[in-house]
């Protein structure tokens, strides 16, 4: 039986995260060109919504968060700022699947924007310097200068000028101070599944989040299945 046409198990696991999480894999082997390619949705100051897609680079089963990385004064950046809640959407046609993440949101310690930051290629490493991301520019010319700005700032070459695989010229680019990681701690979660004869297959997970030093203490998870 083709993956997609799996039900969810009639008694629902106590703990949906895990299934999340396999669903993700699922989605890469499957061959989804971005199986982490999530919406994420947030609110303006009038309680506006607005989505926009962000990677999930990260499931964190336990405690229970997805971690996206931006600019922290892009609109969805100054927006989390004001309203720390946020919604995300996964969804793979590939396999019929849909997971909805609804919960409040934190900033990723330094240390862990750190790492990633570091991880990340040197042209995205200055990307990240040379971009005021959200705000309005003059023309394209001008970013390709704010870039080889940057280049010249941190000693590159212009990453304008070569390939996208050109060597990384081994030279430190600290993370900006304006960019890092969030995590999206998940209080509410949904799983739904495509059925046959549009008998979907639709279950929310529930629990409450208590804000703690390292984070959201958790709860334990509420089980419903859903009319599709
Ligand atoms: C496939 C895809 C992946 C993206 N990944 C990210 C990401 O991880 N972080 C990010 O800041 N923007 C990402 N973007 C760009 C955002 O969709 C958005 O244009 C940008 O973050 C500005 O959004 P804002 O003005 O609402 O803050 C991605 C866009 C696409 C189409």
């Amino acid at each position: 039986m083709p993956m997609h046409r799996l039900h969810l198990p009639d008694e629902l696991p106590d703990e949906p995260l895990e299934l999340v999480s396999a669903w993700l894999n699922d989605a890469a082997r499957a061959g989804s060109a971005m199986p982490n390619a999530m919406v994420l949705a947030t609110l303006d100051e009038h309680g506006s919504p607005a989505a926009r897609v962000v990677l999930c680079k990260e499931i964190c089963i336990r405690p229970g968060y997805v971690t996206f990385y931006t600019n922290y004064l892009s609109r969805k950046g100054l927006e989390l700022g004001r309203n720390p809640r946020a919604a995300a959407v996964l969804y793979w046609d590939t396999l019929g699947r849909q997971v909805r993440l609804e919960g409040p949101v934190s900033r990723a310690s330094p240390a862990e924007s750190d790492a990633y930051f570091a991880s990340r290629p040197w042209q995205a490493r200055l990307g990240a310097w040379a971009s005021a991301q959200s705000m309005p520019i003059a023309s394209r010319a001008q970013l390709a200068q704010s870039v080889d700005d940057v280049a010249r700032r941190f000693g590159t070459p212009s990453p304008l000028a070569g390939e996208d695989d050109a060597p990384d010229p081994g030279v430190t680019i600290p993370r900006p101070p304006h960019w890092g990681g969030y995590h999206l701690w998940i209080e509410v979660v949904e799983l739904w599944l495509e059925g046959t004869a549009r008998l979907h297959d639709r279950a929310r997970w529930q629990r409450t989040l208590r804000p703690s030093s390292a984070g959201f203490e958790t709860g334990p998870w509420s089980a419903t299945r859903l009319y599709p």
